[in-house]
């Protein structure tokens, strides 16, 4: 045997790029992606495990429950910083420093929309506004010895006043300033640009990291970040899966893996472990209830699926012909090993724990009857149909609404009838409903046995994998009173799969309204006065 000698150049220090996770601030801030006390935490610790640096967990002065999520998030944080929002304003900032102060480690992120359009918002001058950064920066720095600052809409802001501000802030003491392209309007050469010239001509630009915070209305979200990193930014601010307002942030997973693909071109590096990447989307998807697009790079459930002939011929010749990165370089099972009705309790915990779930017995053992349940019925269980019935199965100990039995007749002869029994609160009731098809007329069976006002915003079917006997997932999301929910679940039988995913919908919103104002946002972050 041979021992090659292999040179390694080191990875300096300066072309380290931090990452910086908004998922928990701007992701969960867009309607309809509000999460559950238990979910931040659990994607807080997903994200930590990762090694992502720095995690913006939310916008403690927005709610009550903004506020203990950021501090819990804080109190457990082990190697991430855990920052949290707060506008131009000495009270936002000392509730924000309130919940990130337990932290091993805590930043403040304080901003104030710079442009033309963002500065008549607070009808201020723009010598008023340069004396409010100057306040509120320094008066955040007394508190904490990591701040950021970010000029809102930066990339619509005249250049001599956002050199001009920039300026005060890092003057006022500002460590990180961070350039949004709030309206995701820029593009990758103004990125590059923009952040160049910022660190050349700003007086005290080299004692701060600069970083790029970019929104994708126009497709470009990732190439502007990736951009402005060639122009000298080192920290991007992203999201999983792009969750975030409008058509989304930057994708943590697309920038993470475009590093570490091209660096050729891309000399930079990340310290985020790339192969957890694709368990933290699927978490995120689930908990959000916005789904990933099939196609969506990296993560998206076609992203290294083969399917023509001359590809997958191509594929097993050599996997590189029509693959520039491997499946398990983010997470995916190279092979994805069937489960039927035959496979025991171990093989199903060494699976999940294969796709990066660690069930506790209880849990594992609720799975292991839903497994069996479903290989009954389905010949072959593959990974998605296990994750598929994780995610659907979370809630139902705690839930007050539970499904006990669904039939319903449907045909082409006339209106569609379901007789459904559901306890509530324990208590069994049972009703029989028509509509205009059997998801119609489920539903008002459930609303005749728990009436309420939530509109249906959203009712979705995909089937989780291929044949007649695939599972659907069913997501659905509910709005009533300001309050939105979503729900989830999975089943060989879409009908069964809908009732489920409106009840799981119904009891988040219950455990919502339990908490009173805990997940509606008095405050948004554009509010800025
Ligand atoms: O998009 C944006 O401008 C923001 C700021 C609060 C940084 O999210
Ligand atoms: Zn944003």
């Amino acid at each position: 045997m041979t021992t090659e000698k292999i040179s390694v150049s080191p990875q300096a220090e300066k072309d380290r790029v931090v990452i910086f996770d908004t998922t928990l601030r701007d992701g969960e801030q867009s309607p309809g992606a509000t999460m559950t006390h238990e979910e931040k935490l659990e994607i807080a610790g997903l994200l930590d495990d990762m090694g992502v640096d720095i995690i913006e967990a939310g916008f403690p002065i927005a709610s009550e429950g903004d506020f203990r999520a950021v501090k819990e998030i804080a109190k457990h944080s082990r190697n991430a910083v855990i920052c949290g929002l707060a506008r131009a304003d000495l009270k936002d900032i000392d509730r924000c420093w309130e919940a990130v102060r337990h932290a091993k480690r805590s930043r403040i992120h304080t901003f104030i929309g710079t442009s033309p359009l963002h500065r008549a918002i607070p009808n201020l001058s723009q010598d008023e506004m340069a004396e409010r950064i100057h306040e509120t920066v320094s008066y955040a720095r007394n508190l904490c010895d990591d701040v950021q600052w970010s000029p809102m809409d930066a990339t619509r802001t005249e250049w001599d006043y956002l050199a001009r501000v920039v300026e005060i802030a890092i003057k006022a003491g500002a460590t990180t300033i961070n350039i949004p392209d709030t309206v995701g309007y820029t593009a990758p050469v103004e990125s590059a640009e923009l952040i160049a010239r910022l660190i050349a001509e700003v007086p005290g630009a080299g004692d701060v990291v600069f970083a790029t915070h970019c929104h994708n209305d126009l497709g470009m979200a990732t190439a502007n970040a990736l951009a402005a990193v060639a122009g000298g930014a080192r920290q991007i601010e992203c999201t999983i899966n792009g969750l975030g307002e409008r058509a989304g942030n930057t994708a943590l997973e697309e920038v993470v893996m475009a590093l570490k693909v091209r660096g050729d071109i891309m000399p930079y590096y990340t310290g985020v472990d790339s192969t957890k990447i694709m368990h933290i989307s699927r978490r995120v998807a689930t908990v959000s209830g916005f789904p990933v697009q099939y196609n969506k790079a990296i993560v998206g459930k076609n992203a290294f699926a083969h399917e023509s002939g001359i590809h997958q011929d191509g594929m097993l010749k050599n996997a590189e012909t029509f693959e520039i990165m491997r499946p398990e370089d983010v997470g995916l099972s190279a092979t994805n090993i069937v489960m039927g009705k035959h496979s025991g309790r171990a093989a199903l915990r060494a699976k999940l724990k294969d796709q990066g779930y660690d069930l506790g017995a209880n849990q594992l053992n609720d799975l292991f009857v839903r497994f069996k349940e479903l290989a009954d019925r389905k010949k072959e269980v593959y990974d998605d149909d296990l994750i598929a019935l994780v995610a659907a199965g979370e809630d139902e100990a705690r839930d007050r609404l539970v499904i006990r039995s669904l039939r319903v007749v449907c045909g082409t002869g006339g209106p569609a009838e379901a007789e459904l029994v559901m306890s509530i609160d324990g208590v069994e009731a049972s009703a029989v409903e028509t509509g205009d098809g059997p998801v119609d007329a489920t539903f008002k069976a459930v609303r005749a046995l728990h009436p309420n006002d939530a509109r249906l915003s959203l009712y979705q079917v995909s089937a989780v994998t291929e044949g007649t006997d695939a599972q659907a997932t069913v997501s659905v999301r509910l709005e009533e009173d300001g309050y939105i929910a979503t729900g989830q679940s999975a089943d060989t039988d879409t009908v069964v799969a809908s009732a489920r995913a409106y009840v799981n919908a119904l009891n988040r919103l219950l455990v919502r309204r339990g908490k009173t104002g805990d997940d509606t946002r008095e405050i948004s972050y554009k509010d800025v006065s």
